[in-house]
């Protein structure tokens, strides 16, 4: 199965936690591309079986958290995700609120069949996303 994971990173966290999890992905014996938003080739998006979308948390620390505006604006591109497995995460410092809840919405309304969301408060794969992980083994390939 080919696994697309998409990320913004200001300083480095959500990336690494972004490569840390595509390790996850490749140790159960899928392919796993990791690419910041901006340099996302829609096609690599359209082609993957499944899809994984990370920001890092942007807020006030304990309100108005939200995904980055580039992350969202990613999402606002995509061609119709035609029920695709999609997992959203973040990472963070204290509180996330609805950012996950407002990522997974948007993606939904692409076409994405939202299955997982995780958030990390460090640079390690976020707790969880290895089941997320084993649950693509029964979604059906794309093509
Ligand atoms: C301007 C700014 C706003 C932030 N707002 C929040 C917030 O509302 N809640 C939170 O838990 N962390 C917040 N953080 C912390 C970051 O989300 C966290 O450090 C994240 O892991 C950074 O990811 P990055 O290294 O990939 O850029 C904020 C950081 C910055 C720089």
């Amino acid at each position: 199965m080919r696994v697309a994971i998409v990320f913004d990173s200001a300083t480095g966290t959500t990336r690494a936690a972004a490569e840390a999890m595509a390790e996850l992905v490749r140790k159960a014996g899928h392919e796993c591309t990791v690419t910041p938003v901006r340099d996302v080739d829609p096609e690599s998006v359209s082609n993957a079986d499944a899809l994984c979308v990370g920001s890092w948390c942007k807020g006030l620390f304990f309100v108005r958290q939200r995904a980055t505006e580039e992350t969202m604006d990613f999402i606002d591109h995509l061609d119709d995700l035609d029920g695709k497995p999609v997992a959203v995460f973040c990472t963070y410092k204290t509180a996330v609120g609805r950012m996950l809840v407002e990522m997974a919405a948007r993606l939904e309304s692409r076409g994405a069949h939202v299955t997982g969301s995780f958030k990390s408060r460090g640079p390690q794969a976020a707790a969880g996303f290895g089941d997320w992980v084993e649950s693509l083994q029964s979604a059906p390939a794309n093509g």
